[in-house]
Protein backbone atom coordinates (compact mmCIF):
# COMPACT_ATOMS: atom_id res chain seq x y z
CA UNK A 1 0.00 0.00 0.00
CA UNK A 2 1.58 3.39 -0.88
CA UNK A 3 1.13 6.23 1.77
CA UNK A 4 -0.80 9.47 0.30
CA UNK A 5 0.72 12.83 2.27
CA UNK A 6 -1.30 15.56 0.93
CA UNK A 7 -0.02 18.49 3.09
CA UNK A 8 -3.21 21.30 1.51
CA UNK A 9 -5.96 18.27 2.12
CA UNK A 10 -8.24 19.44 5.30
CA UNK A 11 -8.64 16.40 6.31
CA UNK A 12 -4.52 16.15 7.25
CA UNK A 13 -5.62 19.74 8.99
CA UNK A 14 -8.23 18.30 11.12
CA UNK A 15 -5.71 15.21 12.28
CA UNK A 16 -2.30 14.54 10.00
CA UNK A 17 -1.13 12.13 12.67
CA UNK A 18 -1.97 8.92 11.79
CA UNK A 19 -0.61 9.99 8.00
CA UNK A 20 2.48 10.73 9.53
CA UNK A 21 2.68 7.68 11.17
CA UNK A 22 2.59 5.55 7.80
CA UNK A 23 5.57 7.72 6.94
CA UNK A 24 7.33 6.74 9.56
CA UNK A 25 6.82 2.91 9.26
CA UNK A 26 6.27 2.58 5.63
CA UNK A 27 7.78 5.64 3.80
CA UNK A 28 10.32 7.44 5.82
CA UNK A 29 12.20 9.08 2.48
CA UNK A 30 8.81 9.48 1.03
CA UNK A 31 8.45 10.77 -3.07
CA UNK A 32 5.26 12.56 -3.87
CA UNK A 33 5.44 12.80 -7.50
CA UNK A 34 1.81 14.20 -8.30
CA UNK A 35 3.08 17.31 -6.15
CA UNK A 36 6.66 16.88 -7.10
CA UNK A 37 8.26 16.87 -3.25
CA UNK A 38 9.70 14.97 -0.98
CA UNK A 39 9.30 14.33 2.50
CA UNK A 40 11.11 13.21 5.83
CA UNK A 41 9.58 12.32 9.06
CA UNK A 42 12.30 10.37 11.20
CA UNK A 43 13.38 12.48 13.63
CA UNK A 44 17.20 11.60 12.92
CA UNK A 45 16.71 12.18 9.31
CA UNK A 46 14.84 15.50 10.48
CA UNK A 47 17.77 16.42 12.20
CA UNK A 48 20.92 15.52 9.89
CA UNK A 49 19.18 17.37 7.74
CA UNK A 50 18.26 20.36 9.06
CA UNK A 51 22.24 20.41 10.61
CA UNK A 52 23.58 20.18 6.81
CA UNK A 53 22.33 23.51 4.89
CA UNK A 54 24.97 22.90 2.58
CA UNK A 55 22.62 20.14 0.52
CA UNK A 56 19.45 21.31 2.45
CA UNK A 57 18.85 24.68 1.38
CA UNK A 58 16.18 27.62 2.48
CA UNK A 59 17.51 30.29 -0.24
CA UNK A 60 14.14 29.36 -2.48
CA UNK A 61 12.07 29.40 0.29
CA UNK A 62 10.41 26.69 3.05
CA UNK A 63 6.76 26.78 2.65
CA UNK A 64 5.69 24.39 0.01
CA UNK A 65 3.44 26.81 -2.22
CA UNK A 66 6.37 29.27 -2.54
CA UNK A 67 9.14 27.16 -2.89
CA UNK A 68 10.79 28.42 -6.54
CA UNK A 69 8.77 31.27 -6.97
CA UNK A 70 10.03 34.96 -5.85
CA UNK A 71 10.24 35.45 -2.13
CA UNK A 72 10.89 38.07 0.27
CA UNK A 73 14.33 39.09 1.00
CA UNK A 74 14.43 38.25 4.79
CA UNK A 75 17.28 35.40 6.65
CA UNK A 76 14.69 32.65 6.83
CA UNK A 77 14.93 32.68 3.34
CA UNK A 78 18.86 32.77 3.13
CA UNK A 79 21.17 30.22 3.61
CA UNK A 80 25.17 31.09 5.46
CA UNK A 81 27.24 33.30 4.87
CA UNK A 82 23.83 36.15 3.56
CA UNK A 83 21.92 34.59 6.82
CA UNK A 84 24.81 34.46 9.12
CA UNK A 85 25.40 38.08 8.82
CA UNK A 86 22.12 38.94 9.72
CA UNK A 87 21.66 36.77 12.22
CA UNK A 88 24.86 37.96 13.83
CA UNK A 89 23.31 41.43 13.66
CA UNK A 90 19.82 40.81 15.37
CA UNK A 91 21.00 38.49 18.21
CA UNK A 92 22.54 41.42 19.64
CA UNK A 93 19.65 42.45 20.33
CA UNK A 94 17.58 38.96 21.58
CA UNK A 95 19.97 37.46 23.95
CA UNK A 96 18.36 35.42 26.42
CA UNK A 97 19.15 38.56 28.95
CA UNK A 98 16.96 41.12 26.97
CA UNK A 99 14.23 38.62 26.73
CA UNK A 100 14.01 38.03 30.37
CA UNK A 101 13.71 41.21 31.51
CA UNK A 102 10.47 41.19 29.99
CA UNK A 103 8.77 39.10 32.22
CA UNK A 104 6.63 41.66 34.08
CA UNK A 105 5.40 43.42 30.96
CA UNK A 106 4.58 40.27 29.07
CA UNK A 107 2.30 39.31 32.14
CA UNK A 108 0.68 42.58 32.28
CA UNK A 109 -0.27 42.14 28.70
CA UNK A 110 -1.67 38.91 29.27
CA UNK A 111 -3.60 39.84 32.33
CA UNK A 112 -4.50 43.25 30.69
CA UNK A 113 -6.16 41.13 27.66
CA UNK A 114 -7.78 38.34 30.02
CA UNK A 115 -9.13 41.01 32.35
CA UNK A 116 -11.39 42.20 29.74
CA UNK A 117 -12.33 38.75 28.32
CA UNK A 118 -13.16 37.73 31.32
CA UNK A 119 -14.79 40.84 32.05
CA UNK A 120 -18.31 39.69 30.31
CA UNK A 121 -18.67 37.04 33.53
CA UNK A 122 -20.98 35.05 30.19
CA UNK A 123 -18.54 31.36 30.87
CA UNK A 124 -17.30 31.62 27.57
CA UNK A 125 -14.10 32.72 26.10
CA UNK A 126 -12.98 32.39 22.71
CA UNK A 127 -9.20 31.52 24.06
CA UNK A 128 -8.02 32.13 20.08
CA UNK A 129 -9.67 35.61 19.30
CA UNK A 130 -9.98 36.79 23.08
CA UNK A 131 -6.58 36.04 23.80
CA UNK A 132 -3.84 33.93 21.92
CA UNK A 133 -4.32 36.16 18.47
CA UNK A 134 -3.73 39.12 20.35
CA UNK A 135 -0.48 38.32 23.10
CA UNK A 136 2.35 37.38 20.49
CA UNK A 137 2.08 40.84 18.34
CA UNK A 138 1.33 42.96 21.44
CA UNK A 139 4.79 40.97 22.74
CA UNK A 140 6.40 41.49 20.09
CA UNK A 141 5.55 45.30 19.67
CA UNK A 142 6.77 45.87 23.47
CA UNK A 143 10.26 43.76 22.54
CA UNK A 144 10.75 46.80 19.90
CA UNK A 145 9.59 49.14 21.22
CA UNK A 146 6.33 49.86 19.57
CA UNK A 147 4.45 52.64 21.80
CA UNK A 148 1.32 51.26 23.35
CA UNK A 149 -1.19 53.66 21.55
CA UNK A 150 -0.05 52.33 18.14
CA UNK A 151 -0.27 48.66 19.07
CA UNK A 152 -3.86 48.37 17.74
CA UNK A 153 -2.92 49.40 14.36
CA UNK A 154 0.46 47.22 14.10
CA UNK A 155 -1.81 43.84 14.99
CA UNK A 156 -4.54 44.66 12.22
CA UNK A 157 -2.06 45.33 9.92
CA UNK A 158 -0.18 42.40 10.75
CA UNK A 159 -3.18 40.51 10.85
CA UNK A 160 -4.02 41.05 7.77
CA UNK A 161 -1.13 40.54 6.06
CA UNK A 162 -0.86 36.96 7.45
CA UNK A 163 -4.54 36.50 6.68
CA UNK A 164 -5.16 34.06 3.40
CA UNK A 165 -9.08 33.70 2.02
CA UNK A 166 -10.06 29.77 1.49
CA UNK A 167 -8.65 28.18 -1.29
CA UNK A 168 -6.08 30.75 -2.28
CA UNK A 169 -2.39 30.56 -0.27
CA UNK A 170 -1.64 34.58 -1.78
CA UNK A 171 -1.87 38.06 0.49
CA UNK A 172 -5.14 39.52 0.06
CA UNK A 173 -5.79 42.66 -1.88
CA UNK A 174 -6.00 43.92 1.99
CA UNK A 175 -3.09 42.56 3.26
CA UNK A 176 -1.20 43.88 0.31
CA UNK A 177 -2.23 47.41 1.49
CA UNK A 178 -1.43 46.61 4.80
CA UNK A 179 2.14 45.35 4.14
CA UNK A 180 2.76 48.70 2.86
CA UNK A 181 1.24 50.47 5.85
CA UNK A 182 3.73 48.13 8.34
CA UNK A 183 6.86 48.73 5.94
CA UNK A 184 6.01 52.99 6.41
CA UNK A 185 5.05 52.32 9.82
CA UNK A 186 9.04 51.13 10.51
CA UNK A 187 10.01 53.37 8.04
CA UNK A 188 9.06 56.12 10.22
CA UNK A 189 10.00 54.54 13.41
CA UNK A 190 13.39 53.84 11.83
CA UNK A 191 14.00 57.25 11.01
CA UNK A 192 12.61 58.89 14.11
CA UNK A 193 14.86 56.35 16.18
CA UNK A 194 18.13 57.89 14.04
CA UNK A 195 17.50 61.32 14.97
CA UNK A 196 17.00 60.47 18.67
CA UNK A 197 17.87 57.09 20.01
CA UNK A 198 15.56 55.53 22.77
CA UNK A 199 16.56 52.65 24.81
CA UNK A 200 14.64 49.70 23.22
CA UNK A 201 15.56 47.25 20.76
CA UNK A 202 14.56 49.35 17.46
CA UNK A 203 17.61 51.73 18.58
CA UNK A 204 19.97 48.50 19.26
CA UNK A 205 19.17 46.79 15.97
CA UNK A 206 19.97 50.29 14.15
CA UNK A 207 23.40 50.56 16.04
CA UNK A 208 24.11 46.90 16.42
CA UNK A 209 27.60 46.37 14.64
CA UNK A 210 29.65 42.96 13.32
CA UNK A 211 32.81 42.77 12.10
CA UNK A 212 33.10 41.56 8.33
CA UNK A 213 35.73 41.70 6.00
CA UNK A 214 37.79 43.62 8.45
CA UNK A 215 35.19 46.40 8.39
CA UNK A 216 32.23 47.37 10.98
CA UNK A 217 28.83 46.38 9.30
CA UNK A 218 25.60 47.49 10.19
CA UNK A 219 21.97 46.63 9.15
CA UNK A 220 20.40 48.99 5.85
CA UNK A 221 17.06 50.56 6.64
CA UNK A 222 15.38 47.72 4.49
CA UNK A 223 16.98 45.30 6.04
CA UNK A 224 15.77 46.12 9.75
CA UNK A 225 12.49 46.93 8.05
CA UNK A 226 12.29 43.08 6.22
CA UNK A 227 13.59 41.74 9.68
CA UNK A 228 10.10 43.58 11.43
CA UNK A 229 7.97 41.89 9.21
CA UNK A 230 9.71 38.65 9.81
CA UNK A 231 8.93 38.83 13.53
CA UNK A 232 5.39 39.81 12.81
CA UNK A 233 5.37 36.56 10.91
CA UNK A 234 7.14 34.71 12.05
CA UNK A 235 6.81 35.29 15.97
CA UNK A 236 3.12 35.84 15.24
CA UNK A 237 0.75 33.35 14.08
CA UNK A 238 3.23 30.58 15.65
CA UNK A 239 2.50 31.41 19.52
CA UNK A 240 -1.40 32.28 18.95
CA UNK A 241 -1.78 28.68 17.35
CA UNK A 242 0.87 26.72 20.34
CA UNK A 243 -1.31 28.03 23.00
CA UNK A 244 -4.42 27.47 21.75
CA UNK A 245 -3.50 23.77 20.78
CA UNK A 246 -2.12 23.31 24.87
CA UNK A 247 -5.44 24.33 25.86
CA UNK A 248 -7.15 21.86 23.88
CA UNK A 249 -5.09 18.88 24.90
CA UNK A 250 -5.09 19.90 28.31
CA UNK A 251 -8.59 20.26 27.85
CA UNK A 252 -8.58 16.51 26.15
CA UNK A 253 -6.25 15.24 29.32
CA UNK A 254 -7.20 16.57 32.41
CA UNK A 255 -5.55 14.57 34.37
CA UNK A 256 -2.61 16.63 32.67
CA UNK A 257 -4.28 20.13 33.27
CA UNK A 258 -4.32 19.26 36.96
CA UNK A 259 -1.06 18.76 37.32
CA UNK A 260 0.00 22.17 36.07
CA UNK A 261 -3.10 23.76 37.97
CA UNK A 262 -1.03 22.38 40.99
CA UNK A 263 2.28 23.21 39.96
CA UNK A 264 2.04 26.27 37.86
CA UNK A 265 6.15 25.74 37.37
CA UNK A 266 5.38 22.75 35.09
CA UNK A 267 3.80 24.99 32.33
CA UNK A 268 7.34 25.73 31.21
CA UNK A 269 7.67 21.88 30.27
CA UNK A 270 4.10 21.63 29.24
CA UNK A 271 5.04 24.69 26.22
CA UNK A 272 7.74 21.65 25.31
CA UNK A 273 5.40 18.65 25.45
CA UNK A 274 3.19 20.29 23.24
CA UNK A 275 5.75 21.35 20.87
CA UNK A 276 6.95 17.73 20.39
CA UNK A 277 3.53 16.83 20.29
CA UNK A 278 1.93 18.82 18.15
CA UNK A 279 3.48 21.78 16.73
CA UNK A 280 2.50 25.29 15.05
CA UNK A 281 5.08 24.95 12.55
CA UNK A 282 4.43 21.24 11.00
CA UNK A 283 7.15 21.17 8.27
CA UNK A 284 10.15 23.06 7.04
CA UNK A 285 10.94 22.92 3.13
CA UNK A 286 13.95 23.02 1.52
CA UNK A 287 15.44 22.56 -2.26
CA UNK A 288 18.81 20.16 -2.43
CA UNK A 289 21.46 21.86 -3.68
CA UNK A 290 23.19 18.06 -4.65
CA UNK A 291 21.94 14.08 -4.33
CA UNK A 292 21.43 13.42 -1.26
CA UNK A 293 21.16 9.76 0.13
CA UNK A 294 19.03 9.13 3.15
CA UNK A 295 17.99 5.50 4.75
CA UNK A 296 19.60 3.89 1.08
CA UNK A 297 17.56 6.52 -1.40
CA UNK A 298 18.78 9.23 -3.37
CA UNK A 299 17.02 12.23 -3.29
CA UNK A 300 17.63 13.92 -6.51
CA UNK A 301 19.60 17.69 -6.57
CA UNK A 302 16.83 19.73 -7.53
CA UNK A 303 14.01 18.25 -5.67
CA UNK A 304 11.95 20.12 -2.88
CA UNK A 305 12.02 18.20 0.26
CA UNK A 306 9.94 18.53 3.38
CA UNK A 307 11.42 18.35 6.82
CA UNK A 308 8.51 17.42 8.66
CA UNK A 309 8.97 18.31 12.16
CA UNK A 310 5.78 17.66 13.38
CA UNK A 311 5.89 13.95 12.31
CA UNK A 312 9.79 13.81 14.02
CA UNK A 313 7.64 14.27 17.76
CA UNK A 314 5.91 11.14 17.27
CA UNK A 315 9.25 9.11 16.33
CA UNK A 316 8.93 6.15 18.61
CA UNK A 317 12.74 5.72 17.87
CA UNK A 318 13.03 8.78 19.92
CA UNK A 319 10.41 9.16 22.14
CA UNK A 320 8.62 6.40 24.60
CA UNK A 321 4.87 6.15 23.73
CA UNK A 322 4.80 9.48 21.39
CA UNK A 323 1.03 9.68 21.41
CA UNK A 324 0.77 9.85 24.65
CA UNK A 325 0.77 13.72 25.95
CA UNK A 326 2.79 14.01 29.28
CA UNK A 327 3.53 17.13 30.69
CA UNK A 328 6.21 15.61 32.63
CA UNK A 329 7.85 14.62 30.31
CA UNK A 330 11.89 14.48 29.85
CA UNK A 331 12.59 16.14 26.74
CA UNK A 332 16.42 16.65 25.68
CA UNK A 333 15.45 17.86 22.51
CA UNK A 334 12.78 18.31 19.86
CA UNK A 335 12.32 19.75 16.64
CA UNK A 336 9.35 22.60 17.14
CA UNK A 337 11.44 25.02 16.77
CA UNK A 338 13.51 23.74 14.38
CA UNK A 339 17.16 23.61 14.52
CA UNK A 340 20.75 24.25 13.22
CA UNK A 341 21.23 27.65 11.62
CA UNK A 342 17.91 28.50 11.25
CA UNK A 343 17.05 27.60 15.10
CA UNK A 344 14.09 29.60 15.87
CA UNK A 345 15.43 33.19 16.87
CA UNK A 346 12.46 33.78 18.97
CA UNK A 347 12.45 30.65 20.56
CA UNK A 348 13.31 32.15 24.43
CA UNK A 349 10.59 34.59 24.03
CA UNK A 350 7.84 31.91 22.71
CA UNK A 351 9.14 29.76 25.56
CA UNK A 352 8.26 32.49 27.90
CA UNK A 353 5.00 34.49 26.70
CA UNK A 354 3.52 30.64 26.12
CA UNK A 355 4.46 29.85 29.88
CA UNK A 356 3.03 33.27 31.05
CA UNK A 357 -0.52 32.53 29.04
CA UNK A 358 -0.78 28.89 30.04
CA UNK A 359 0.09 29.91 33.81
CA UNK A 360 -2.24 33.30 33.79
CA UNK A 361 -5.30 31.23 31.88
CA UNK A 362 -5.28 28.25 34.13
CA UNK A 363 -5.18 30.38 37.18
CA UNK A 364 -8.41 31.77 36.39
CA UNK A 365 -10.66 28.66 34.62
CA UNK A 366 -8.60 25.68 36.15
CA UNK A 367 -11.79 23.03 34.91
CA UNK A 368 -12.95 24.45 31.67
CA UNK A 369 -14.82 22.67 28.81
CA UNK A 370 -14.06 23.21 25.04
CA UNK A 371 -17.43 24.27 23.26
CA UNK A 372 -16.66 21.52 20.37
CA UNK A 373 -19.11 22.71 18.23
CA UNK A 374 -17.14 26.19 18.06
CA UNK A 375 -14.03 25.23 17.32
CA UNK A 376 -12.78 26.44 14.16
CA UNK A 377 -9.27 24.67 12.49
CA UNK A 378 -6.83 27.48 10.03
CA UNK A 379 -5.96 26.01 6.77
CA UNK A 380 -2.65 26.01 5.69
CA UNK A 381 -0.34 24.18 4.28
CA UNK A 382 2.36 24.22 7.50
CA UNK A 383 0.98 26.08 10.09
CA UNK A 384 -1.58 23.72 12.21
CA UNK A 385 -3.58 24.88 14.84
CA UNK A 386 -6.90 26.65 15.48
CA UNK A 387 -9.13 29.66 13.90
CA UNK A 388 -11.23 29.72 17.35
CA UNK A 389 -11.38 27.66 20.14
CA UNK A 390 -14.61 28.53 22.78
CA UNK A 391 -14.14 27.66 26.20
CA UNK A 392 -17.07 27.36 28.53
CA UNK A 393 -16.97 27.61 32.19
CA UNK A 394 -19.29 28.02 35.12
CA UNK A 395 -20.63 31.20 34.58
CA UNK A 396 -18.82 33.74 37.75
CA UNK A 397 -16.84 30.84 38.64
CA UNK A 398 -13.72 32.61 36.89
CA UNK A 399 -10.96 33.61 39.37
C1 LIG B 1 5.74 28.69 19.46
C2 LIG B 1 6.17 29.63 18.70
C3 LIG B 1 7.15 29.46 17.58
C4 LIG B 1 7.44 28.36 16.82
C5 LIG B 1 6.83 26.98 16.91
C6 LIG B 1 8.47 28.77 15.88
C7 LIG B 1 9.05 27.91 14.96
C8 LIG B 1 10.11 28.24 14.16
C9 LIG B 1 10.80 27.32 13.29
C10 LIG B 1 10.45 25.84 13.12
C11 LIG B 1 11.81 27.99 12.69
C12 LIG B 1 12.86 27.41 11.73
C13 LIG B 1 12.51 27.67 10.28
C14 LIG B 1 13.41 26.91 9.33
O1 LIG B 1 14.23 26.08 9.74
O2 LIG B 1 13.27 27.15 8.12
C15 LIG B 1 11.75 29.36 13.14
C16 LIG B 1 12.57 30.38 12.73
C17 LIG B 1 12.40 31.70 13.11
N1 LIG B 1 11.57 32.18 14.10
FE1 LIG B 1 10.26 31.11 15.16
N2 LIG B 1 8.77 30.09 16.09
C18 LIG B 1 8.00 30.55 17.12
C19 LIG B 1 8.01 31.81 17.66
C20 LIG B 1 8.79 32.85 17.23
C21 LIG B 1 8.83 34.16 17.81
C22 LIG B 1 8.03 34.61 19.03
C23 LIG B 1 9.69 34.91 17.05
C24 LIG B 1 10.12 36.34 17.19
C25 LIG B 1 9.56 37.25 17.89
C26 LIG B 1 10.21 34.03 16.02
C27 LIG B 1 11.11 34.42 15.05
C28 LIG B 1 11.74 33.55 14.18
C29 LIG B 1 12.73 33.97 13.21
C30 LIG B 1 13.22 35.41 12.99
C31 LIG B 1 13.14 32.81 12.54
C32 LIG B 1 14.17 32.74 11.41
C33 LIG B 1 15.52 32.44 11.96
C34 LIG B 1 16.56 32.23 10.88
O3 LIG B 1 16.21 32.08 9.71
O4 LIG B 1 17.74 32.20 11.24
N3 LIG B 1 9.65 32.80 16.16
N4 LIG B 1 10.71 29.48 14.07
Amino acid sequence: MTVDYDPYSYELDADPYPVYRELLEQAPVYHNPRQDFWALTRFDHCLAAFLDWETYSSAQGTVLELMGKPIPTLMIFMDPPRQTRLRNLVNQAFTLRQIGTLEDEIRAIAVGHLDRAFARGDGRIDIVKDFTAKLPMDVISTLLGIPEHDRDAVRGWSNDVLHRDPGNPGVTERGMQAGAFLSQYFAEAIETRRKQPRDDIMTQLIQAEVEEDGRPQRLSDSEISAFFMLLATAGNETVTKLLATAFYWLWWNPDQRKLLVDDPALCRNAVEETLRFDPPSQYQGRVLTRDAEVDGTIIPKGARLLIINGASGRDPRKFDDPDRFDVQREIDVHLGFGYGRHFCLGASLARLESRIALQEVLARIPEYEVDEAGVERMHSSNVRGFAGLPLVYPPGSAR
